[in-house]
């Protein structure tokens, strides 16, 4: 069948299965590109099939040469529902790893669940005997706890309301937007959905099975941004989850001392991703600052920040480089004094006028529509697919 987006707001209903593809082996081309790094060699990736997971994996196999196993919680097609567009990128990450003599195996569950962590533990028994690098990249907007209890994550401010320049995405207009505080339980809630938790779970577990060689290591990603953005993220719910998952990064370490067990947290660039377009006054500052970084040939998307991550700051010749908070910065370019001056300049002065003009709206909606396989050069979108 033909495949058209269908979007409604930040949310796209279809995805194209030879789009993904292709979004896929440009990634993978990339890093081919870039030339091989010495790294780990068994990568587990929680979260493996979009955004910044996706690129995680790509850059253990590709430029490490890394077996990797991934675990995602995608759809598949049914009738005329397409799959969403992880289920496709999955699919054609294990074709190219396996052209490519890459082990790769992928596991379409729910990553909080006993059973997902039970199927992913006897896997690595049977095939690798032990994995040498964990990779915590979920973004999940609610948790399906043991008892079955399902918690939800909120994205909204603390302490009081604010308001703040807000781009409406159906009308392409700039208003503002209110954005709630959450109540205590709301905050306690997506803690426990993108905080830490699960991490130390899924850690407990593995060094439980002895599934971990000594001297594993582990990563999450992070966000912290401008204090523009403090109240929704930073300084939000989803701030309080990722405060705990910094606490618990050096919990990992702490209790897994005595094997070597090393967790770590990368503070990433803000890009577009599904998580990241589902916050509120997010989208407006993304495509100020990919103006403003486009402009100074310093843009990134995931496979880049992926790439820079494993090549320079976690397996380049100096090690892995911290910053004074304890964190690996990949956001050091977004944060620069420079890049940060013009995004603030340019949010005093847009409206619903001097969008177009001001902010790299195409550039958003570009890397919005390429998540779920739409306007990638070289598609035939007229052509039939099979779903
Ligand atoms: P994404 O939405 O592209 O990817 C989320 C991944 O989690 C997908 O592979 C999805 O299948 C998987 N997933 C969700 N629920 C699951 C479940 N129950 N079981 C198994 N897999 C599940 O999100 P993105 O943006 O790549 O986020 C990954 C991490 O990076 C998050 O911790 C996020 O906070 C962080 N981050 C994102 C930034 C951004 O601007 N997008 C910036 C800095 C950090």
């Amino acid at each position: 069948m033909v495949v058209e987006p269908k979007v409604k707001g930040f949310i796209c209903t279809t995805a194209h299965p030879t789009g993904c593809e292709a979004n896929v082996k440009k990634q993978i081309e990339y890093v081919k590109s870039q030339g091989n790094m010495k790294g780990a060699k068994k990568v587990l990736v929680l979260g493996a099939s979009t955004g910044y997971g996706l690129a995680s994996r790509i850059t253990a196999a590709f430029g490490m040469g890394a077996a990797t196993i991934g675990v995602m919680f995608e759809k598949e097609a049914s009738g005329k529902r397409t799959a969403t567009p992880g289920y496709y990128n999955t699919r054609a990450f294990d074709k190219e790893a396996a052209a490519a003599g890459i082990y790769t195996k992928s596991i379409n569950g729910d990553a909080f669940s006993k059973e997902i962590k039970e199927e992913v533990i006897s896997l690595i028994k049977k095939d690798w005997g032990k994995a040498d690098m964990v990779i915590y990249s979920l973004a999940a907007p609610r948790r399906t706890m043991q008892d079955g209890n399902v918690v939800s994550s909120v994205l909204k401010t603390t302490g009081e309301s604010f308001t703040q320049k807000n781009w409406n995405l159906r009308d392409n207009t700039i208003g503002d937007a209110t954005i709630q505080a959450a109540t205590e339980e709301e905050i306690a809630n997506t803690v426990t959905v993108m905080g830490g938790e699960d991490w130390m779970d899924w850690m407990d577990a593995l060094v439980a099975a002895d599934v971990l060689e000594d001297n594993a290591l582990t990563f999450a990603y992070s966000y912290i941004g401008p204090r523009l953005t403090y109240p929704i993220y930073h300084e939000g719910t989803i701030g309080h989850a990722k405060a705990h998952l910094t606490k618990s990064a050096a919990e990992i370490t702490r209790k897994y001392e005595d094997k070597g067990i090393k967790a770590f947290v990368s503070v990433n660039k803000a890009l577009v991703t599904q998580a990241s377009s589902a916050i509120p006054v997010v989208p407006l500052y993304l495509s100020v600052l990919y103006k403003v970084m486009k402009d100074k040939n310093i843009h990134e998307g995931c496979i880049e920040q992926m790439y820079r991550l494993y090549s320079d700051k976690v397996f380049g010749e100096n090690g892995i480089l911290l910053d004074k908070d304890g964190m690996i910065h990949l956001d050091d370019w977004e944060m620069r004094e420079d890049v940060q001056k013009e995004v603030m300049d340019i949010w005093e002065q847009i409206n619903s006028d001097t969008l177009m003009g001001l902010a790299d709206t195409d550039g958003y909606w570009n890397d919005f529509y390429n998540m779920f396989g739409f306007k990638i050069e070289g598609i035939d979108y007229s052509a039939d697919v099979d779903i």
